[in-house]
C-alpha cells in the first residue's frame, strides 16, 4: 500500500466535556457534519456548502429486555483526527484511491440508568460523509439483541428518489424494476438509495460499508407525507434484529454526496471504509472474460437437470473450452454439473452435493482438459439458501477445487428465507456470505455471488470477493415476467446498484430475437430489449472484473462485432463517467489497466440520442485508432436491433466522437494507439462496414460518404495493427431488404475473384451456396497474400437468404494468414468444433 503525501495525522483537539454540539467538516470544507443532543436525544446534520441537506436525524438502539438507548443522552467528550492515504486496488474501476477525510469521535453516554455508552464515530469525506456506532466493553451492555437501530435519514428536501422496495413477499427481492418518486412518497426500500435535491445541484446516495456481523440495511419510508427515513434492518424469524456482544461496532452508515449525477461513479467512499486487505499475496486474483453453459438454460435449449438436454456434458463442455480458448476468455462457467438439480431444485435445497458431479460430467477430466487449453472452468454452487447444506459441504468442496487448480465459484441464493424462517439478509445470512469469502480466500478462489446481500466494499478486505448480481440482470430477459428488462434498465443500474459494486450482469446478447433456438420473440414475450451495440456497450459501462460473454457461442460465430467482446478490458486504471441522466443514457470511458488503450460505452433508454464526446482524456500528442461499434442504419431495439456498423477511424485528444444512439441503443468504442509517431491531422473517416440485416439504405446525402467509407475500408490504409475486414454487399435484395437500385457495387478495389463472388450472389443468393464460398475464400485468400497481415481476413456478401424467410444471412469467409482458408457455412455444422 503506497501513502500519499502527508499520511495519518491525530490530531486530538480536546472539547469540552459535556458539551451539546460538535461538527467535524470535509477535507474540502463543503460537506459538515454537526452532532448534538436535544432534550436528552441525539441527532446528527449534514450541510454541504453551509445548506442543509440532511436535517438534525436521530441516532439511537431498542435493545430487547432494556430500555430505548435514545431518551437520556449527552456528549461526554470528542476528539478528531486527519487522514490522508492513497491505496492501490489489485483490480477495479480505478486503480489508485485515495482516502482523504476528518474523524470525529463523540463519546456518548445515558445520564441516568443504565448508564450504557457508546461512541459515534463521524468521517468527513470531500465526497461524502458516514458514521457509525462503536460500542465498548460495559457491565450493562454485555450480550445484547437489537430491535431496532433508531437511526434516521431526515431529507431536507423532498428529494427525487429512484429505488426498489425491500418488503415485497417474492424470491429474489433486489431483481425489481426501478421506480421514482419523491422521498416523503416512500415505504420500505433498498440501498444504494439515490436522491436528487435542490432541483438537481445535488446528489445524495445512502448506503452501508463494511457489513460483518450484523444484518442488512433497507431503509423504511414515512408512508405520510414527512421526509424522515428509517433504518430498517432485515430480521430472524423471531422480529430480532442482530445478536450481539461488546465490544461491538456497527456497518458504517455512508452519505455519499455530489454536485452531478456523473460524479457519482466510480464510488469509492464505502471502500474506503472497509479494511485494506488481509490477503498478502494477491497475484493469483484475476479479473476475466468467461463464458458459460448458462444461457441455453435461460432460454430453454439445456437443462440443469438430468436428462436428453443436459448442458453439463464432458462433451459440451469441452466445446466452451475450445470456444474461449480461441477466442482469448480465461474462463468457462459450468451451471448444472452438480448432482441436484432433478425435481424441484428451489424446494429440494438440501439435495446439493457440491463435489459429486453427474455421470455425463467428467469434473477431473474437463480440469486437466480446461487447463491444458490455459482456460479455468467457474464452478457453480447454487445454494438454494440451504445454507447449512452449503456450509457442511464447504471444506471438502473447496479443497477438492482448489487441488484441481479451480479457482473461481459462481454461487446462487434463490430464496426468500432460510431455514428457520430467516430473513435472506438477516445476520445469520451476512455472517454466512463472510464465511464463505473468507474460506474460498483461504483455498485461493475467486467469488461472484448471486443472489448476494447487496455489496458494502468487503473487496477492500478480501479482493477474492469480486463480483454479484444483486439486481435484475440479463436472464430477465430469457423469461422475466414484464416481458425482459425495459430499455432504461441499465441506464437507472449505472446510478443505483452499481454504485455500491461490481455487477455479473451477463450482456453480450447477440440473437437478441432468438431466433436461431425456435420462432422469433414477439415483443410480448420476454426479449432482450437493446439494439445489438448497445449489448457490447454495457461491456464499458457495467463493470465487473467477471464479464460473461452470455449468448450461446454459436450465435458468436461469423459476428463481426464478437471482436468487441473480445478486444474489451475488465480491469481499468482509470474511469470517468463523461454524460449521464438517470433513466435516460450513460457514456462512461475507461482506461484498461496497464495499457495505454481506452474504452467508451455510450447506451440510452427507448429515446434515439446523438452527443458530440470531446476525446480530451487521451493524452497529448499521442495518435489512436478509434473502433467504433454503432448501431447501424435503421436499428431500433423495438423493431430492428441488429444492424452494428463498425468503423475505424484515426483520433487525437482533439478530435470529437459522434456518438448516435438509436431507440434503445448504444455505442461501443475501442480506442487503441495508432503505433506511436506524432499525432496526423485527423483524416475522414476509414472504414464504415456494416452488417446490412434488415432496414434502410443510408440517406442519399450520406451514400457518397458511404461509398467513400468502403473504398477506404482497403486495410493498407488503416496500418497494420488493424485486422483488415473487407465486405462487399450483394445484391440479391428484394425492395423490402434493399431498392435494387440503392445496392452498393462490389468495390473495383477487390480481389476480381471477391468480385465475382459477390455478383455471384447478386445472381443466386442462397442457392449455390458451394462454389459461393469457394470464391469467397479464394478472395480472402489473395486480400491475405496481398497485405501480408498476420490477421484473418473476412469477407462477406450480404446477400437474401431464401431459406430462411424474411432473414438477410450474411454469407461469409475467412482465410487465416498462411493457409488456403475455410470457409463457414453458417448453418448445419457445430460452429464450436471450428472455431
Ligand atoms: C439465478 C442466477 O442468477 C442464475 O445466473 C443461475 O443460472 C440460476 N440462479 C441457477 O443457479
Amino acid at each position: 500500500m503506497k501513502t500519499f503525501g502527508a499520511t495519518l495525522l491525530a490530531i486530538l483537539i480536546p472539547c469540552a466535556a459535556a458539551t451539546s454540539q460538535v461538527r467535524v467538516t470535509s477535507p474540502d470544507g463543503r460537506n459538515q457534519v454537526v452532532v448534538a443532543t436535544h432534550d436528552g436525544k441525539l441527532y446528527y446534520a449534514v450541510q454541504r456548502d453551509g445548506r442543509p441537506l440532511l436535517t438534525p436525524s436521530m441516532l439511537g438502539f431498542q435493545f430487547r429486555g432494556q430500555p430505548p438507548l435514545r431518551d437520556s443522552l449527552r456528549i461526554v467528550d470528542s476528539s478528531r483526527s486527519i487522514f490522508d492515504e492513497t491505496w492501490t486496488q489489485p483490480w477495479g474501476e480505478v486503480s489508485r484511491i485515495r482516502d482523504h477525510h476528518n474523524e470525529l469521535k463523540v463519546s456518548v453516554e445515558e445520564t441516568s440508568s443504565p448508564n450504557r455508552k457508546f461512541t459515534l464515530a463521524v468521517r468527513a469525506f470531500n465526497d461524502g460523509v458516514a458514521f457509525r456506532y462503536e460500542f465498548p466493553a460495559q457491565p450493562s451492555l454485555g450480550d445484547f439483541e437489537i430491535i431496532d437501530e433508531l437511526t434516521e435519514f431526515a431529507m431536507a428536501d423532498n428529494a427525487r428518489a429512484w429505488w426498489i422496495a425491500s418488503n415485497r413477499p417474492r424470491l429474489d427481492r433486489s431483481e425489481q424494476l426501478w421506480s421514482e418518486g419523491p422521498v416523503s412518497t416512500l415505504d420500505s426500500v433498498q440501498t444504494p438509495l439515490t436522491m436528487e435535491v435542490r432541483n438537481g445541484k445535488t446528489f445524495v446516495v445512502i448506503h452501508e460499508a463494511n457489513l460483518v456481523d450484523y444484518a442488512k440495511m433497507n431503509i423504511r419510508g414515512p408512508r405520510m407525507d414527512s421526509r424522515t427515513l428509517h433504518a430498517d434492518l432485515a430480521p430472524y424469524a423471531d422480529g430480532v434484529k442482530v445478536r450481539g456482544h461488546t465490544p461491538f461496532v456497527t456497518p458504517w452508515r455512508t452519505i455519499q454526496i455530489a454536485d452531478k449525477v456523473t460524479e457519482l461513479s466510480p464510488s469509492v467512499i464505502g471502500l474506503n471504509l472497509n479494511p485494506p486487505s488481509v490477503i498478502p499475496n494477491t497475484d493469483w486474483i484475476k479479473p476475466m472474460k468467461y463464458v458459460g453453459i448458462w444461457w441455453g438454460m435461460h432460454i430453454g435449449t439445456m437443462t440443469w437437470s438430468s436428462g436428453p438436454k443436459h448442458g453439463a456434458t464432458t462433451a459440451n463442455t469441452k466445446q466452451y473450452i475450445d470456444f474461449a480458448a480461441a477466442n482469448g476468455f480465461g474462463g468457462v462457467l459450468v451451471e448444472g454439473w452438480n448432482v441436484g438439480w432433478d425435481g424441484d431444485w428451489i424446494q429440494n435445497r438440501n439435495a446439493f452435493s457440491f463435489t459429486r458431479a453427474y455421470p455425463d460430467y467428467d469434473l477431473f477430466e474437463l480440469a486437466r482438459y480446461a487447463h491444458s487449453k490455459g482456460v479455468k472452468l467457474i464452478v457453480h454452487n447454487e445454494t438454494s439458501g440451504g445454507i447449512e447444506n452449503y456450509e457442511r459441504q464447504m471444506d471438502s468442496a473447496f479443497t477438492l477445487y482448489e487441488s484441481l487448480g479451480l479457482d473461481a465459484i459462481k454461487s446462487g441464493y434463490v430464496t426468500d428465507t432460510i431455514t428457520g424462517g430467516h430473513s435472506h439478509w438477516s445476520q445469520r445470512m451476512v455472517q454466512h456470505y463472510r464465511d464463505v469469502i473468507e474460506k474460498a480466500a483461504e483455498h485461493h478462489i475467486m467469488l461472484d455471488v448471486h443472489e448476494p446481500i447487496h455489496d458494502t466494499g468487503e473487496r477492500r478486505t478480501y479482493p477474492n470477493m469480486m463480483s454479484r448480481e444483486g439486481a435484475r440482470g440479463q436472464e430477465y430477459n430469457a423469461w422475466g415476467g414484464e416481458g425482459g428488462n425495459p430499455p432504461e434498465h441499465e441506464t437507472i443500474l449505472f446510478f443505483t446498484r452499481l454504485l455500491d459494486g461490481p455487477m455479473d450482469f451477463t450482456p453480450g446478447i447477440f440473437d437478441i430475437l432468438r431466433t436461431k433456438t425456435g420462432p422469433a420473440r414477439t415483443n410480448e414475450d420476454a426479449r432482450v430489449r437493446t439494439t445489438l451495440a448497445k449489448q457490447l456497450a454495457l461491456y464499458v459501462v457495467i463493470y465487473s472484473p467477471l464479464q460473461m460473454a452470455a449468448d450461446l457461442p454459436e450465435n458468436y460465430v461469423h459476428q463481426p462485432a464478437f471482436q468487441f467482446i473480445k478486444d474489451v478490458a475488465v480491469d481499468w486504471d482509470t474511469t470517468r463517467v463523461i454524460d449521464g441522466k438517470i433513466g435516460d443514457y450513460v457514456i462512461v470511458a475507461r482506461k484498461q489497466k496497464n495499457s495505454p488503450q481506452w474504452f467508451l460505452g455510450a447506451i440510452t433508454d427507448e429515446e434515439a440520442r446523438t452527443f458530440d464526446v470531446p476525446l480530451t482524456f487521451l493524452d497529448r500528442g499521442k495518435s489512436y485508432i478509434a473502433d467504433i461499434y454503432a448501431d447501424g442504419p435503421g436499428a431500433n431495439w423495438l423493431t430492428n436491433p441488429l444492424p452494428v456498423a463498425i468503423s475505424h477511424r484515426p483520433v487525437t485528444r482533439n478530435s470529437h466522437l459522434r456518438i448516435a444512439l438509436a431507440p434503445g441503443g448504444g455505442q461501443a468504442v475501442r480506442i487503441r494507439p495508432a503505433g506511436g509517431g506524432r499525432a496526423r491531422a485527423e483524416p475522414r473517416a476509414a472504414a464504415a462496414l456494416l452488417p446490412r440485416q434488415s432496414g434502410r439504405w443510408p440517406r442519399p446525402d450520406r451514400r457518397r460518404a458511404h461509398r467513400r467509407d468502403r473504398r477506404r475500408a482497403d486495410t493498407s490504409r488503416l496500418g497494420r495493427s488493424v485486422p483488415p475486414v473487407v465486405y462487399a454487399h450483394g445484391a440479391g435484395a428484394s425492395r423490402d431488404h434493399a431498392p435494387p437500385d440503392r445496392v452498393p457495387r462490389p468495390q473495383s478495389r477487390l480481389p476480381p475473384v471477391l468480385r465475382s463472388a459477390a455478383r455471384h450472389a447478386a445472381r443466386r443468393s442462397g442457392r449455390d451456396r458451394p462454389s459461393l464460398y469457394r470464391s469467397l475464400v479464394r478472395g480472402a485468400a489473395q486480400l491475405a497474400r496481398r497485405s501480408g497481415s498476420r490477421h484473418p481476413h473476412r469477407c462477406a456478401v450480404f446477400g437474401r437468404d431464401r431459406q430462411r424467410r424474411g432473414a438477410a444471412l450474411p454469407v461469409q469467409a475467412v482465410a487465416r494468414p498462411g493457409t488456403a482458408g475455410g470457409a463457414r457455412a453458417p448453418q448445419g455444422v457445430h460452429p464450436l468444433a471450428r472455431w
